[in-house]
């Protein structure tokens, strides 16, 4: 058990990566608050791992609203007392060329993705700063280290979230709380569903192992960040994407 008696909250825990890694956590032994948006795909996620004998629970949040987040954070810690890690990982794309994107896509991603991971952050901290201890974990992505056609706004929002990563860990690492991220490549998941076979295969063929990342592969990075076998892991932003990019 990795994670015995820790308390996670994961944003974006109804989606994809983010169930994938809500299970994974309670699995270690995590209480597990899955963070989500989306009432009732997550309320019916939550619910499932319940019904395994996992102490999980559905909170409704929209990352991008300051008040919903420190909302969530209360009612996180009323019903399970504190917060040990977090585990930003909500977010959105609004893809198109340069050319044709909207001001209110640029910055519909920018609220979610980059702003969503200050507000959550912030609003945790209090918790683990009287604890002297805790473990923060961003999301970013191949697209934000990398850069990637069509995604002015998003590759912006992941490439922000690495300056944060590395600004909280400097800020943050005399006070027992560890700041990494985890850079995804292409993961198999309601984000990718709607990309085209032609540009998958593209993908793959790209990607030295051959094939698009499982949830698990992401949620296995966050557990590992999130353990004591990590405690001494601080500022990286790692890289779980098959080798595409090196
Ligand atoms: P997904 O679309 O399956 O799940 C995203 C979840 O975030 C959804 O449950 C959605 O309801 C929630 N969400 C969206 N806006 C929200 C808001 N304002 N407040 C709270 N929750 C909100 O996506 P996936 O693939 O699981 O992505 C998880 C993370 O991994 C994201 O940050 C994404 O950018 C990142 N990522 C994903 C990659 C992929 O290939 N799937 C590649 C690189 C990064």
């Amino acid at each position: 058990m990795r994670l015995a008696e820790k308390v996670a909250i994961i944003t974006g825990g109804a989606g994809g990566i983010g169930f994938a890694a809500a299970e994974t956590f309670a699995h270690e032994g995590a209480m597990v608050a899955i963070a989500d948006f989306d009432e009732e795909v997550g309320g019916g996620k939550a619910n499932e791992l319940q019904e395994k004998g996992y102490d999980v629970a559905f909170f409704q949040v929209d990352v991008s609203e300051r008040v919903s987040v420190d909302e969530m954070v209360q009612r996180v810690l009323d019903r399970f007392g504190t917060i040990d890690i977090l585990v930003n990982n909500a977010g959105i794309t609004r893809d198109a060329m340069l050319s044709k994107m909207t001001a209110a896509d640029f910055q519909k991603v920018i609220d979610v993705n980059l702003s969503g991971v200050f507000h959550c952050t912030q609003a945790v901290l209090p918790t683990l700063v009287e604890k002297g201890s805790g473990a923060i974990i961003n999301t970013s992505s191949v697209s934000g280290v990398y850069g990637n056609i069509g995604q002015t706004n998003y590759a912006a929002s992941k490439a922000g979230v690495v300056g944060m990563t590395k600004t909280w860990a400097k800020e943050l690492g005399r006070k027992g709380i560890t700041v990494n991220a985890v850079a995804p490549g292409f993961i198999e998941t309601g984000m990718t569903a709607t990309v085209p076979d032609k540009v998958i295969d593209q993908m793959k063929q790209q990607i030295p192992l051959g094939r698009l990342g499982a949830p698990e592969d992401i949620a296995n990075a966050y557990l590992f960040l999130a353990s004591n076998e990590a405690k001494y892991i601080n500022g990286i932003t790692l890289h779980v994407d098959g080798g595409i990019r090196m």
